[in-house]
């Protein structure tokens, strides 16, 4: 039987990406083109400008990924695009530019949640094993998610405010690295300890949510602190402590909720997935806490967001012979 090719189109926030995957496993393209560079100077995404250089580079990406592939829209099986969560005028470029393609070529349109996404993008490393457990962190998520099969998900914990991610932006801007500041934090806390002892929000309380206010308001709060009184704070010192909050929540949740529901596999997916200090600490829990569950970690390239993970998670919505028709519109609140 012939292999399913499909073309994966991801403009949900400030990457316009296009991707072409094989049976949902195998890459043939992934290009992705980033703005940040645009929105830098903003200190966030501006969505305006997300959805004008979509528009811009759309319609490159895709060729450059159907030349890279190499194949020809005759052979593609069917066009998938995020239809949400996101920013509402970014996601409508990449659902237009699917419908057309979809049109055009007579192809089935596939739409495909973002953070199913993220989730998928660990099939492209290793097949996976149900049940697992998914901890899911980006810029605007931090959920675990339960999969007794594929598409199948539970969100069992989330956020109850900001994102890992976010919060991890929000005190990069404090401590002045470019947006966005996780990636840099990330950098900092491997050159200083975790001296200054933030709090570890809900670590005991009996539930598998997370709350990051808490500890950002309280690095704020201590570099405001010593501003006031002309002091000087160590900056690799507060990286290193806010990421050791960060991490020791992240982890100490999701170790219990792997040993609660018993799955085979744990996937870590999101911007954030690409922190190294989360990428080791999950790592050395696995090793000595959870006998037999098998860590699925994606490469940096898969972390961020990205086509090939829309396509990856594509295939399963195609095999179950779900697709929209051409009213299928962006849904920015769209949850798992
Ligand atoms: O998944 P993603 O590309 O976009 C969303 O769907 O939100 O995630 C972007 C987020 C940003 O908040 C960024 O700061 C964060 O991922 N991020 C990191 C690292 N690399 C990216 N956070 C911590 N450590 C990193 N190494
Ligand atoms: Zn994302």
């Amino acid at each position: 039987m012939s292999k399913t090719k499909i073309l994966a189109i991801e403009t949900s926030c400030d990457e316009t990406s296009a991707a072409v995957v094989e049976d949902g496993e195998r890459v043939l393209s992934n290009v992705v083109a980033s703005q940040i560079k645009s929105h830098q100077r903003f200190g966030g995404v501006v969505p305006e400008i997300a959805s004008r250089h979509h528009v811009e580079q759309i319609t490159f990406i895709v060729q450059e990924a159907m030349e890279e592939a190499g194949v020809t829209y005759e052979e593609l099986d069917a066009v998938a695009v995020t239809e949400g969560p996101g920013l509402v005028g970014a996601l409508l470029i990449g659902v237009s530019t699917a419908k057309a393609i979809a049109f055009a070529h007579g192809l089935p349109l596939i739409p495909v949640n973002h953070i199913a996404g993220h989730i998928y993008a660990n099939r492209l490393i290793q097949p996976l094993q149900f049940p697992l457990m998914a901890l899911v962190v980006s810029g605007g998520h931090t959920e675990l998610v339960y999969m007794e099969e594929d598409g199948n998900f539970e969100v069992i914990g989330e956020t109850r405010d900001d994102a890992a991610g976010e919060a991890y932006d929000k005190i990069g801007r404090v401590l002045g690295v470019p947006y966005p500041g996780g990636k840099h934090i990330d950098e900092m806390a491997h050159q200083g300890e975790d001296t200054f002892d933030f709090p570890r929000a809900m670590i005991q309380e009996d539930n598998y949510d997370f709350s990051f206010s808490g500890v950002k308001s309280s690095f704020i709060n201590t570099v405001h602190n010593a501003n006031q009184k002309g002091e000087t704070l160590d900056q690799y010192d507060l990286a290193a402590s806010f990421q050791a909050s960060v991490v020791d929540v992240l982890v100490d949740k999701t170790v219990r909720a792997v040993k609660e529901k018993q799955v085979k596999q744990l996937l870590l997916a999101g911007g954030v997935a690409a922190n190294k200090g989360l990428r080791t600490a999950l790592k050395h829990a696995v090793e000595t806490e959870l006998d037999g569950v098998e860590l699925v970690i994606p490469p940096l390239s898969l972390c961020g967001d990205n086509a090939a993970m829309i396509g990856a998670a594509a295939h399963v919505e195609y095999k179950k012979g779900h697709k929209a028709d051409y009213s299928l519109n962006a849904r920015p609140g769209l949850s798992l």
